[in-house]
Formats: structure tokens, C-alpha cells, sequence
């Protein structure tokens, strides 16, 4: 037998509808905030996450799928969604449209890393990202939709911390003195922080070696080098939030993984779901896009892990909408019965209504047992007598209740029947 591969996960035909649900909350909230869905390619030209994501990331350095097409081109499978979006905004001329461009994607992100609870090789995001705006406010909103998209799961066990790190402007003084903290202490920093001590010093911050994070602990905070720009940028994102009433503490250690960030950074953190505790973390990338070849547009998101959430929301008892299931079990007596299920419910199917028949050739005792182990609400028999008076005894699985319905107005019983069962389904999620 063949197994799966390692870091990767099936997602079985009983479980789909936690993914259904986690995916429709999301819509309904990308809705909300007039987000437009976008669509890009699971794989890209490796230069783009070089040069977007940065070469000195763990995710560039160590962490991508690369491979060579057969033109010898460097494909990589997409660690994350932004890079990908940006290239669209770019390459589509999207700047030329009324700004701010608001969009939203479900992707797949691949990253080979070692596979743990809640770290996966492929993992799928709910992202956000938002072109064009550099006010404060957008910064706001995006957490206010991220905040809304947990709360509208259920969840609740998390926080939100939020950081600044600053512009290019900042970045040089804060940059300078990590190099000077790091200088005489670079012989206890593992080789990949050495090398990170010339080209990109932040990222020191970022690694996951446990030598190199005891001495990141008394390192400078970029919140003491921000510029003017970046700290009113900081003060009016907390006003707001403030204004709001959303909670959150300033983390002066949040860097993110990824080279693009500029200004506020975020992440919804979790204690319930192990080590990799982020469920959702964003950030503004003001430079981004004219880095990437297109004009000066500022950028602003987050992304979601899907993976992270489902293991949130089972470790603390959070409600999946559960599917409506099987609407009605048709089960023929004889021949002409099975004929005339299976018309019928070709006739249901066409208006909606989820409905089965027989095609094991069980007998009519073992279709009505198979309908109540699938969890039909509804039975109903046909046979010889059935089709003579055009009507059908109608069984309510939840109570045992008959109701005869003419063959003729099964739909409508079914149509009512399905409308009722949405309106306490959603009553009962309130
Ligand atoms: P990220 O923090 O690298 O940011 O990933 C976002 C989320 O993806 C994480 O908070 C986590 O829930 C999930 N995630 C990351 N790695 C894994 C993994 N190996 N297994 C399972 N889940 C994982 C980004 O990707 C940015 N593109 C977010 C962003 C959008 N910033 C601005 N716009």
C-alpha cells in the first residue's frame, strides 16, 4: 500500500463539513467587508517568494518546494498566499481600479517543515489582503475582520497581540543596533543566525534554535527605534482598536516569519492547540508591491491556517454546522417500486432535496435499516399499492409520525419539510 505522504492530511467524507463550515464563515465574513474572492496558482517562478517573501526567511531558506520544469524553469509550490496575490495585483493592472482593491482567497501553502500538531507540510490558508490604503483604519479592519471570522466560529480561547516594526526609515537605526547586540555574542548564535547577522539581522529574532532565542530575550525592540511616521501610524491602529473595546496586548517580539512586513504586524495566538499556537497572523507590507515591479500601492492582510482553527475549535468544544444529511430514503418493495423511486427522486434531487435509493439490492427491511444508519429524516416504502393510489406513507424517522403525501406533492412536502429543518438549524446555532 501506498501511504500518504508525510506532513499532508486526508480529509474523509465524514469530517468535510467542519472544512464546509470553517470555509462558509469565512465567505460570510469576506462578504461582510465587501472582500472579492481571488484565485492564483498553486505553484509560481521561485524568484517571486525570493525576492517577496526574502532569502533570508526560514520559509525561502529552508522550507520551499523547488523543483525544475522540464524547460529547467524554478517552480516553487506557494508557502503562503501574499506574494501570489500581489503578482496578480500587479500583473493584472489592478492599481487602475478604485483603490482599495479588498480580496480574499482559500489556498493550499506548502512548507517542509517537521510535521507536529497543528505544523503540517501542506496546510490550507483563509487569507485576506487589501490594496491600496495607508490609512491606520484598514489596519484596524483587518483585524476587525479577522476578530469577527474567530468570533463567528465560536472560538474564543485566544488573544490578540499586535507589534509595529516599522519602515525602511526605522529599520536602518533599529537594524544597527541588533548588530551591535548581536556582534559580540555571534559566536553562540547557530550558523544560519551568523550569516543572518550580515544580510538581515531581524531575522535573528525569528529563529527557532533554542540557543539563539535565550539570547534574542535582551535584544533591542524596534517599538524604541520607530520613526515618527511609523509610531503616530502605531498609536492611531491602537486608537482604534481601543475604540472599538477589542482587546489586545503590544508584543514587542512579534517580527513574522516573512521579509515584506512594514508598520503593524499581528497574530491570534492560542494556548489550547500545543506549541504552534498562531492561528492567524497579518501584517501591513507597504513596500511589497513596488518591490515586486509594480507602483508604489500600500498592502495590508492576514492569513488564517484552516488546519490550526479545526484543531482550535475541536479542543474546545466549539459547534460545526452540521450538513442536512439525507432528506428521504426511498426504498422500493418490488421492481416496479424501485423504478418508481428512482423517478422520483430524480424529481426531488431537481428541486434541492437530498434524496436516496436503493442500489445494493437489499430487501425492503435492510433499506429501511440502511436509511436510519445513513440518518434519513424521512421513509418512505413503495411498492405495488403505492403507486396504485399515488400515495405514499411518509415516515418522520425523528418521531415515528406517517403522513400520506401524494406522489404528486412529495416535492412540495419535502420543500417544506427542508425549509423548517434550516430555520431551527439556524435557531439552534444562536
Ligand atoms: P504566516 O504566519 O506564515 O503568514 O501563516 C499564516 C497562518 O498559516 C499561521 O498563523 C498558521 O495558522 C498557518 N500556518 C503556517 N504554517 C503552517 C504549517 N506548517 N502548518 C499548518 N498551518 C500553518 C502568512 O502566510 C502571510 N501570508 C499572512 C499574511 C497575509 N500577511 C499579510 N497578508
Amino acid at each position: 500500500m501506498i501511504n500518504i505522504p508525510k506532513g499532508t492530511k486526508d480529509v474523509l467524507p465524514d469530517q468535510s463539513y467542519k472544512w464546509r463550515f470553517i470555509e462558509d464563515t469565512a465567505r460570510e465574513v469576506a462578504r461582510a467587508y465587501n472582500l472579492k474572492e481571488i484565485r492564483t496558482p498553486t505553484f509560481e517562478y521561485t524568484e517571486l517568494f525570493q525576492r517577496g517573501v526574502g532569502e533570508t526567511t526560514d520559509v525561502v531558506n529552508k522550507e520551499m518546494y523547488t523543483f525544475e520544469d522540464k524547460h529547467g524553469r524554478s517552480i516553487t509550490l506557494k508557502p503562503e498566499g501574499t506574494a501570489g496575490a500581489v503578482r496578480m495585483f500587479i500583473e493584472n493592472g489592478l492599481a487602475s481600479s478604485p483603490l482599495p482593491v479588498k480580496t480574499y482567497y482559500f489556498t493550499p501553502a506548502f512548507r517542509y517543515e517537521r510535521p507536529q500538531a497543528g505544523r503540517l507540510r501542506e496546510f490550507h490558508q483563509f487569507g485576506i489582503e487589501i490594496f491600496g490604503s495607508e490609512s491606520p483604519d484598514t489596519d484596524a479592519e483587518v483585524i476587525f475582520a479577522a476578530s469577527s471570522f474567530l468570533r463567528k466560529l465560536g472560538l474564543t480561547d485566544y488573544r490578540l497581540e499586535i507589534n509595529s516594526i516599522g519602515c525602511p526609515a526605522c529599520r536602518a537605526a533599529y537594524n544597527k543596533a541588533l548588530r551591535e547586540y548581536f556582534e559580540p555574542r555571534k559566536a553562540d548564535l547557530c550558523p544560519t543566525c551568523q550569516e543572518r547577522l550580515e544580510k538581515n539581522p531581524l531575522r535573528i529574532l525569528d529563529c527557532k534554535e533554542e540557543k539563539c532565542q535565550a539570547i534574542c530575550e535582551d535584544a533591542p525592540r524596534i517599538l524604541d527605534f520607530l520613526c515618527d511616521d511609523c509610531a503616530t501610524h502605531f498609536d492611531k491602529v491602537r486608537h482604534r482598536l481601543d475604540t472599538q473595546g477589542m482587546k489586545y496586548t503590544v508584543n514587542p517580539d512579534i517580527v513574522r516569519g516573512l521579509d515584506y512586513y512594514t508598520k503593524t504586524v499581528f497574530e491570534f495566538v492560542s494556548t489550547r492547540i500545543g506549541a504552534q499556537g498562531t492561528i492567524c497572523g497579518g501584517g501591513r507590507y507597504d513596500n511589497l508591491v513596488e518591490q515586486l515591479g509594480g507602483s508604489s500601492v500600500p498592502a495590508i492582510g492576514f492569513a488564517a491556517g484552516i488546519e490550526r482553527l479545526m484543531l482550535l475549535m475541536e479542543n474546545t468544544g466549539c459547534r460545526f454546522l452540521e450538513p442536512r444529511g439525507v432528506d428521504i430514503y426511498l426504498a422500493g418493495a418490488d421492481g416496479a417500486g424501485r423504478d418508481a423511486a428512482m423517478s422520483l427522486a430524480e424529481i426531488l434531487r431537481d428541486a434541492g432535496i437530498c434524496a436516496e435509493t436503493d442500489h445494493m439490492d437489499r430487501s425492503v427491511k435492510a433499506q429501511l435499516k440502511y436509511a436510519d444508519k445513513i440518518g434519513a429524516r424521512f421513509v418512505a416504502v413503495i411498492g405495488s399499492s403505492e403507486i396504485e393510489t399515488k400515495t405514499l406513507s411518509v415516515k418522520r424517522m425523528s418521531d415515528g409520525t406517517e403522513t400520506p403525501v401524494r406522489m404528486d406533492s412529495l416535492r412540495d412536502f419535502m420543500q417544506r419539510s427542508v425549509l423548517e429543518f434550516m430555520m431551527a438549524q439556524a435557531q439552534s446555532l444562536k
